[in-house]
């Protein structure tokens, strides 16, 4: 049997050589395998099993209640359908904070369902992490800015680096995680500025969420940009469809059409099609 596929699968160096050719590079969620599918069709380069699954998947008020179990579940779903497009999976919360041995034993978890990177939120306290990481074999994406796992010390969603000590803080973050081996960062909720001055600083690729244009690369959340969310509608989000108004018109179309009697028709029915049976033989469709 040959092992050789076609298609070929976005890896850490093609995202640095894009990176290192000035080209944008392009990151959006994925939870399940069909949407999965999707977006491994399109041109995206990275898919991120993003822990932000605990809102737009299980309805949850935050990111805190997902587990690790919850993350490989969906982390298999996913990277079976991705043949192209890398898929990146979040370290869920207190999945890596407490120990080194954690973060290794939850971070190999996450490798063995499939993904072939992970990302953690964090600065420079998790530089050691990040370099032990990157020597076992595990290539690290950070994320500084708004850190969604932090909601109770960062008091809220919040704009981060508006003040002169805040923006030079996330500066030096940025370094020290570049500096510890992590492939990419992710900025979140960036004041534009100062996600400019790291990203013309840093040597590797900054991917930008709410953190202005002039990011190496930008990632949305795929329920975001698709419509599909009703209720958010952030000022950073560009919706690409309306999901929700479109998939609500579908579903009504359907109840039109099984009320009227026009669904299913004759030609999504089958006809039955019937066989002499000998006696004492049992009847074969
Ligand atoms: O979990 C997630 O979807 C994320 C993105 C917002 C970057 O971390």
């Amino acid at each position: 049997m040959s092992t050789m596929s076609k298609i070929k699968k976005v890896t850490i160096k093609d995202i640095q050589k894009k990176f290192n050719c000035e080209q944008k590079i392009t990151m959006t969620t994925a939870y399940d395998y069909t949407m999965a599918k999707i977006v491994d069709a399109s041109d995206i380069d990275i898919i991120l099993v993003g822990d932000s699954l605990g809102m737009v998947v299980q309805g949850e008020k935050t990111t805190l209640p997902v587990e690790m179990e919850h993350m490989i579940y969906h982390t298999k779903c996913v990277s079976k359908a991705a043949e192209r497009a890398h898929v990146v999976a979040d370290l869920p919360f207190l999945s890596y904070q407490t120990s080194h041995d954690d973060a290794v034993k939850n971070a190999g978890r996450m490798l063995k369902a499939g993904a072939e990177s992970i990302k953690i939120e964090g600065g420079e306290e998790f530089a050691d992490l990040i370099w032990y990481l990157h020597t076992v074999g595990i290539p690290v994406m950070a994320h500084i800015g708004i850190q969604p796992q932090s909601i109770n010390t960062q008091s809220g969603y919040r704009i981060q680096g508006k003040s002169k000590v805040s923006s030079d803080d996330l500066f030096n973050q940025a370094q020290a995680l570049e500096d510890a081996g992590a492939y990419a960062i992710v900025l979140e909720g960036v004041a534009m500025e100062v996600a400019k001055e790291i990203s013309e600083t840093v040597k590797i690729p900054t991917i930008g969420i709410g953190s202005g244009p002039h990011c190496t690369g930008q990632v949305l959340v795929s329920y975001d940009m698709l419509g599909a969310t009703s209720d958010f509608k952030p000022k950073f989000v560009r919706q690409y469809m309306n999901l929700f108004d479109e998939g609500k018109e579908a579903f009504n179309q359907f109840v039109t059409d099984v009320n009227k009697g026009s669904f299913p028709s004759e030609k999504e029915s089958t006809h039955r099609n019937l066989v002499e049976v000998k006696t004492g033989t049992d009847s074969k469709e």
